[in-house]
């Protein structure tokens, strides 16, 4: 947040004493924000909880923050508008980087539509953060209907659904581009985790 939107001035940011350099280090491995984003049924928190399941078999310290679930508490205040979802991502761009600071490894599973919104994160996170593209097709997301939103969305009794009142803008140079529509969940998992390894964020 820049000068001229914080409304608490007069604040003195205060360094830890342990370092993240020191969690890192205890840890056995980086923090990181794994970004997943794609449509409304995509398979974002699906891949994001196998994902860390995968990192936990393996020792590493993780957490999931999931769009669904921020949205009943930090997010609550927020609705489905172009606005609302600014806000959204940019909070959890934030808290997403705290959890870096604290040297987990952070999954976030939100559609986050907007390349501008995404630019914004990694503007923040820097290197930290790695976008995973949750590559299901719209007509393949709405077959699925998991949640039965779809359907209302095309009855008109959800306001500004994403793909079909709103829009989604697909990454263009994501970190990784995983196959969700077609591709096994085991096969996705071990294409982020490739990645992980490739990267030296884990070993
Ligand atoms: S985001 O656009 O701001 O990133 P977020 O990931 O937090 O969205 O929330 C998306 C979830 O909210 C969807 O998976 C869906 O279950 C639910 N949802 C409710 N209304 C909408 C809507 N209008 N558009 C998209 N998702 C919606």
């Amino acid at each position: 947040m820049d000068d001229k939107t914080m409304k608490s001035p007069n604040v003195v940011w205060h360094e830890a004493e342990v370092s993240r350099a020191m969690r890192e280090e205890l840890n056995g491995h980086r923090g990181a924000v794994l970004w997943f984003t794609g449509l409304s049924g995509a398979g974002k928190s699906t891949l994001a909880h196998a994902v860390e399941r995968r990192l936990y078999e393996q020792g590493a310290h993780t957490f999931v923050i999931d769009g669904d679930n921020v949205r009943h508490g930090l997010c609550a205040d927020l609705d489905f508008s172009d606005a609302g979802r600014v806000e959204n991502i940019r909070r959890v761009a934030e808290v997403a980087g705290l959890f870096v600071q604290a040297g987990v490894l952070t999954l976030t599973a939100f559609i986050s539509p907007f390349r501008s919104d995404r630019a914004r994160a990694r503007a923040l996170l820097g290197e930290d953060f790695i976008e995973i593209y949750c590559n299901t097709p719209l007509d393949v997301c709405e077959s699925r209907d998991v949640k039965g939103l779809y359907k209302r969305a095309r009855a008109g009794e959800i306001a500004d659904f994403t793909g079909i009142s709103s829009p989604y803008e697909p990454p263009e140079a994501p970190e990784v581009d995983v196959d969700t529509g077609t591709q096994a969940l085991d096969v996705c998992v071990d294409q982020v985790m490739a990645y992980l390894r490739q990267r030296g964020i884990i070993a």
